[in-house]
């Protein structure tokens, strides 16, 4: 089969399209026959090595397709099923073998495309207002890039809780998606010319001089310093990604002079890890987007032979909503 392979450590030219042999399942996995490929920006941690992972190695953990063989000891998954997972090792590629367990049922009425952006960003954005911070009526949040993939379906999610939305983003067009997505005020950050001392002027303007209740940060070593100074007294930083580099060491103190605020650093896995916790996030997220609560953007789409350029794209911000690799 053909499958996107990640050669040594490095940049997104060490991706190379080869082929492998296709997996073989063990009792407790499916075989899946894939039609799209998530780009999640964890591919490129692991890809440069940033997150361990042995090389070579199959690029990839999410994506959507049909079952082709189901394990012996697999139960409730049949042979044409559509399914979406999160997290299998390999997803650049054909054929993928899914832990039954991951493996979410796509309900009739969404599409693979759309399918395929659900499962690790989709219910990312669901724990990050239900559980990380829990987004009420009357809740002021700051999400950063928020026309990205996590940020566009976040923006949505914590509109759909009551919030009120404070985005940032990097260009124009940008800023027209995240107004879409629910978004009250836009503030285009690359635009300041300091950014830890302008962004939180410009959220405590929007708040009446209180700051937000929470910020999600997904850009990380850039705008760490200007999130923990918007957040109201006793606020929320919720620090679930690094696009912009990792965040140095902090000093627990400066939580405290931000006003005893929080500071979360969580991921997916947690919060998936409980069989119902998983089914639960997967059902509201699959339904927000049958009942069009929820609206799934396709940012764009690539060959499995250009996950170079998929990776160059995601990486050089030049990305909006959802990246797919369509085998
Ligand atoms: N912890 C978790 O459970 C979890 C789960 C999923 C994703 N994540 C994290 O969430 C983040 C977003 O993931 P995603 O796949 O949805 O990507 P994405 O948001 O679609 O793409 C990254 C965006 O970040 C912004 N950005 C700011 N500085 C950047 C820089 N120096 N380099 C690249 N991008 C920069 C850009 O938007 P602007 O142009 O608007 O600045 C860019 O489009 C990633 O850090 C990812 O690791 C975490």
């Amino acid at each position: 089969m053909r499958a996107v392979v990640a050669t040594a450590p490095g940049g997104p030219e060490v991706l190379t399209v080869t082929d492998v042999p296709a997996p073989t399942i063990g009792p407790d996995e499916v075989l899946v026959r894939t039609t799209a490929a998530g780009v999640n920006f964890i591919d490129t941690y692991r890809r440069s090595g940033t997150y361990p992972m042995p090389f070579p190695h199959v690029v990839g953990s999410e994506g959507a397709g049909t079952v082709e063989a189901v394990g012996s000891d697999v139960a409730g998954l049949a042979v044409g099923d559509r399914v979406a997972w999160a997290e299998a090792p390999g997803s650049y590629a054909e054929l993928v073998a899914v832990r039954a367990a991951d493996a979410l049922v796509v309900p009739s009425g969404v599409p693979d495309d759309t399918a395929a952006a659900v499962p690790l960003q989709g219910m990312t954005a669901h724990y990050l207002v239900t559980s990380s911070f829990h987004v009420r009526p009357g809740s002021t949040v700051l999400v950063h890039a928020a026309a990205g993939g996590v940020g566009l379906l976040l923006t949505q999610l914590a509109r759909r809780h009551g919030a009120r939305v404070i985005a940032t983003v990097g260009t124009a067009e940008k800023e027209q998606l995240a107004r879409a997505a629910g978004a009250a005020e836009v503030i285009r950050y690359r635009d300041l010319d300091d950014l830890p001392t302008e962004l939180p002027a410009v959220v405590r303007d929007l708040t009446a001089g209180r700051g937000v209740d929470a910020v999600y940060d997904s850009v990380g070593k850039d705008t760490f310093d200007a999130s923990l100074a918007s957040l109201a007294r006793r606020g929320t930083l919720v620090l679930f990604g690094a696009s912009s580099g990792p965040v140095p060491p902090v000093d627990p103190q400066r939580l405290s002079s931000a006003g005893s605020v929080l500071l979360t650093r969580p991921k997916l896995a947690d919060h998936v890890a409980d069989p119902d916790e998983l089914t639960w996030r997967a059902r509201e997220v699959f339904d927000a987007v049958l009942d069009g609560t929820l609206d799934v953007r396709v940012g764009a789409t690539y060959p499995l032979t250009a996950a170079v350029d998929a990776h160059r794209a995601l990486e050089s911000r030049s990305t909006t909503g959802k990246v797919l690799l369509l085998p």
